[in-house]
């Protein structure tokens, strides 16, 4: 079967979920790309969008208007081309409406998980619960025609588990997208021994026709990119349990998080980017590598103590941020969660008193954003960090030593054969989470 027929009948399971709504958008617009093809005349592309919400669905439809519309806008261009037989189509708006029709009919919203029985290709992106992706898949397998084909975006079970308990005989793939998935650039690949290379084959031509780029990653749990930023993240929890007993817990968190955010010059602070993945989805990706890398000691008691207490970060279905460690007004972080008194430390406060102790950053400091769109970017960081290494400040010294842990984790990705390159690990970084430079480089030793 070519790639073309494969992407005619396709399920996305978790369709309305934050991953999940990504890759449907991405995928509908293959799909779309592939139906205006002439040399595809005759096949008829359905999208399965199955979710167990009806009303996240409602949300999901909302979001790929939006979105595809924006697609549509930025390739006005390549769409009078597309459409050029269509002499009803004059205007650029109504070549656009119609773009944005042929996908969003392509796209058939569900709660109902056997629509996913006659699909050549499944999608799973539900929660990271192991036991639902294996009833899931076995399910499908089970009802389908026994050569479905099936993706999953876990981002922490090794890809060989879920094989094997569901059945699947080498028809599972580990395609894993970053958040959010319209914009991260990254798809990190991981096939376990027994994936058929045919599917290994489709899944770089897929990642390759959405314009990402692919990492292979090998099959142990968290993969390279959860490999590195749990690990990261237990730093920062750990830096900041340490910085509690000087300076109090609030004060701590506010600390650690505008060192990683500033003086590291990074997208979102460490809490911040727990809060936005979900302290609850951290915990289950944790918890599936604990289990599996023994010895390794991957947990949090802090993370479970504020689960216990329903703070749990993660977006609305509108997509704005919920609160987690930090609280958000208008996306903003606007205060810190104090667990002894249950309420939000206003930002303005712990400003005042923490960014005397930090010190200011070095004086060539600029934002990520203008960072990452500098055409010298090298240059740039060679000569930001020169100055961060000679600063003697305490916000300096923080950065310093979570820049040589970062670089430590990153270069045990490669030493336990998670990565196999100090490259691709520096690339999952880049593309995934989107830094301005790898966490393996000359900038702290
Ligand atoms: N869908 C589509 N587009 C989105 C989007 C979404 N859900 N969220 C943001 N965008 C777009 C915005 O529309 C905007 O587009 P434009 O430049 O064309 O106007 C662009 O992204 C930038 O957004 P904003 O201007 O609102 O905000 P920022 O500049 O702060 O960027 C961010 C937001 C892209 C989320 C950036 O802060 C970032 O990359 N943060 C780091 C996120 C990260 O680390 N992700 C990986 C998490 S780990 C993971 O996913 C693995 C999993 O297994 C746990």
């Amino acid at each position: 079967m070519d790639y073309a027929k494969r992407l005619e009948r396709v399920s996305v399971l978790g369709a309305a979920g934050k991953m999940g709504s990504g890759i449907v958008l991405l995928t509908a617009l293959e799909m779309a790309d592939l139906s205006l093809d002439p040399a595809h005349r005759g096949l008829e592309f359905v999208l399965n969008a199955v979710d167990v919400s009806s009303k996240a669905l409602g949300g999901l439809m909302k979001y790929l208007h939006a979105q595809v519309l924006r697609a549509a806008e930025k390739k006005a261009v390549t769409l009078r081309k597309v459409y050029e037989k269509r002499e009803d189509l004059v205007e650029n708006e109504e070549i656009i409406r119609q773009y944005v029709d042929d996908v969003l009919a392509i796209v058939r919203p569900t709660t109902r998980l056997e629509s996913a029985t006659d699909s050549r290709l499944v999608f799973e992106a539900v929660n990271e619960d192991p036991a639902l992706k294996v009833k899931l898949f076995g399910a499908i397998n089970t009802q389908g025609p026994g050569d479905t084909w099936f993706l999953t975006n876990t981002s922490s079970i090794p890809i060989h588990e879920l094989n094997e308990k569901a059945g699947l005989g080498g028809r599972l793939m580990g395609v894993h997208f970053y958040n959010p998935p319209a914009v991260q650039k990254l798809v990190e690949l991981i096939p376990a021994d027994t994936t058929l290379p045919e599917l290994a084959e489709f899944c770089r031509e897929f990642a390759k026709k959405l314009r990402k780029t692919v990492v292979p990653s090998h099959d142990v749990a968290g993969f390279i990119g959860n490999g590195h930023f749990m690990r990261d993240a237990l730093h920062g929890l750990a830096e900041a349990e340490r910085l509690a007993k000087e300076y109090g817990f609030t004060d701590a968190v506010y600390m650690v998080n505008k060192v990683t955010q500033d003086f590291l010059i990074r997208p979102m602070g460490i809490f911040q980017l727990i809060d936005y993945v979900g302290l609850d989805v951290c915990r289950f990706i944790l918890g599936v590598m604990n289990d599996r890398l023994p010895g390794r000691h991957l947990h949090s008691p802090r993370l479970e103590a504020l689960i216990a207490k329903g703070i749990l970060g993660g977006q609305f279905a509108d997509g704005s941020q919920k609160d987690g460690f930090l609280k958000y007004e208008k996306g903003r972080p606007a205060g810190v969660y104090d667990p002894d008194k249950g309420a939000y430390a206003p930002i303005a406060e712990l400003a005042a008193r923490c960014d005397p102790r930090l010190g200011a950053p070095p004086k060539a400091w600029k934002p990520w954003k203008a960072v990452i769109g500098d055409a010298q970017r090298s240059e740039y960081l060679d000569g930001y960090f020169r100055e961060l290494r000679g600063a003697a400040t305490t916000g300096a010294k923080l950065a310093r030593a979570y820049g040589r842990r970062s670089k430590e984790i990153g270069l045990g990705l490669v030493t336990d054969k998670v990565a196999a390159r100090e490259d691709d690990v520096n690339t999952v970084l880049l593309t995934g989470f989107y830094h301005a430079y790898g966490p393996i480089n000359a900038y702290f030793d």
